[in-house]
């Protein structure tokens, strides 16, 4: 494939990935955008391989090789995952992709054929150090959101003392140590700074990811998603590969963009997250103060008598939703109360489950139509003349404690003012914590029923109750 056709392939591919993300910014294009994206990223392998860069057998070989082993591992893999995982997964893809800057940058800092001279060089080897750092702290940040996303590592931040001292000890190290790499490398040295801070960058991303508490978790994979981009597009800067700049940059950006609206829909800045102050005076709040005697819980039958006489439902969906398989049945539910005339609606809260969209793809799964996913702010101001509303496995989203309680670790994070409506049926186990570890007193409240169990057997249970009404 000649220079030019290269060239005008990665226009073309370029043009795809920005296709792709505007098709993924709605629900009712996303399938359409996942295929430009498809279509993009294939014609962007296809140039690069069969472009003037790669040459001889043995090279189409070993890509042929390596990209069936990946390609295989892949396809198991999303074959495997369920919806409740795809936040580890895609943390763990995350790890790759900044591994894969490390070891771009470590094979182009060892190829002797590359002569550069004068400043030209000088760009080149601080190309290298960039990219081998930010790959670094994505690939070791990566692993540990993977470790507490799963629930291998706790999800409890890791505050160690001087901390910000500490990080910046690191930061001032490294700086010095890209003058000492670049100044070595003008020699034909360079190895150990590089080494050196490579395992800084490691250090910190571990302690990065660590010393974030557990509700702040979806900014942090936003960010090194974020992150991921940065890499990628150094790796393209250090390949001299146009298409793998423009791709990370747009992963990069867009990253960065969600990384912004995670942010504000748990009303942390930026700053708070990094520095894990959101988990503080957590512990401070005992659940037995919030609960003692003061909870009221029902059976399905009885929460399907008070739905018979509702004229307006609010479904309210979390992680407990996923994590009990419970779409389809939920929107079962709601077809039943359809057919009796209520106007049912589902309230979105932006991060509720474990992922950005999480709640938005599974109802999407079980044929909810879109429209009667209601957005949070949209949904809020319509709580009061709800009659009743049915909470399904969430927790935090719906904690007015991050609306009342100044001093609580959530204050000010947004939520759904489900305990406006008259009603309240909370459908999960047990009264124990949601993610971000609290106890939520809409459980205890005089107009909330808790309904135990979990969350499929619950709705089904309600909606056999309705239909025999
Ligand atoms: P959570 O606050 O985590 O609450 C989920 C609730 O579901 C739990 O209290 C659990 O209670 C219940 N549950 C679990 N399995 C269940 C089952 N089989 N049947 C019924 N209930 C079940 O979830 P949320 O309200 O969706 O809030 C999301 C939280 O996750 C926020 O803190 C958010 O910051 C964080 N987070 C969000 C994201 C994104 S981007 N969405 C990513 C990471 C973290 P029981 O054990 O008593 O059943």
């Amino acid at each position: 494939m000649s220079e030019g056709l290269v060239t005008v392939s990665y226009i073309g591919a370029t043009i795809l990935f920005i296709l792709t993300l505007g098709g993924l910014s709605n629900q009712e294009t996303a399938r359409r955008g996942n295929l430009y994206g498809i279509i993009g990223m294939t014609l962007a392998i296809v140039a690069t391989v069969f472009g003037p860069e790669v040459s001889g057998t043995m090279s189409y070989i070993l890509i042929a090789v390596m990209m069936g082993i990946g390609g295989a591992v892949g396809i198991t893999l999303a074959r495997k995952v369920e919806m409740t995982q795809m936040p580890e997964l895609v943390a763990i893809l995350h790890s790759l992709v900044g591994l894969a800057a490390v070891l771009v940058g470590y094979v182009n800092f060892m190829d002797k054929t590359i002569s550069l001279v004068g400043p030209e060089k000088v760009i080149h080897e601080v190309e290298i150090y960039v990219g081998i750092l930010i790959g670094a702290i994505t690939f070791s940040g990566s692993i540990i959101a993977f470790g507490k996303l799963s629930g291998k590592i706790g999800g409890n931040p890791l505050l160690l003392p001087a901390r910000h001292f500490l990080n910046l000890g690191l930061l001032i190290a490294t700086i010095w140590l890209c003058t000492v790499f670049v100044h070595q490398a003008e020699t034909g040295g360079g190895t150990l700074p590089l080494l050196i801070m490579t395992l800084i960058a490691l250090a910190f991303g571990v302690h990065m990811v660590m010393a974030i508490g557990g509700a702040d978790m979806p900014v942090v994979i936003a960010l090194l998603n974020s992150y991921s981009g940065i890499a990628a597009a150094l790796a393209g800067f250090i390949l001299g590969n146009t298409v793998l700049i423009i791709a990370g940059s747009l992963v990069g950006t867009s990253g960065l963009i969600l990384t912004q609206i995670m942010c504000v829909a748990m009303n942390r800045s930026l700053t708070n997250v990094l520095f894990g102050k959101m988990a503080a005076g957590g512990e401070a709040i005992d659940a037995d103060e919030v609960y003692a005697g003061k909870v009221t819980s029902a059976q399905p039958d009885e929460v399907a008598m008070i739905l018979e006489t509702a004229q307006r439902v609010v479904i309210v969906p979390g992680y407990g939703m996923a994590m009990a398989q419970a779409q389809h049945a939920v929107r079962e539910l709601a077809d039943a109360m359809q057919a009796k005339g209520i106007d049912v609606e589902y309230g979105i809260h932006p991060v509720a489950g474990r992922m950005p969209g999480h709640m938005n793809v599974l109802l999407a799964e079980a044929e909810v139509p879109y429209d009667k996913l209601v957005e949070m702010d949209k949904i809020n101001p319509t709580f009061e003349d709800t009659d009743v509303v049915i909470v399904i496995g969430a927790n935090d989203v719906t904690n007015p404690m991050a609306r009342d309680v100044e001093g609580s670790p959530i204050y000010g994070m947004p939520i759904l003012n489900v305990d406006k409506a008259k009603t309240v049926v909370v459908i999960k186990r047990s009264l124990s914590p949601g993610f971000a570890g609290l106890p939520n007193p809409l459980f205890a409240m005089d107009h909330t029923l808790m309904v135990y169990g979990d969350g499929k057997k619950a709705v089904v249970e309600m909606t056999v109750a309705l239909n025999q009404a």
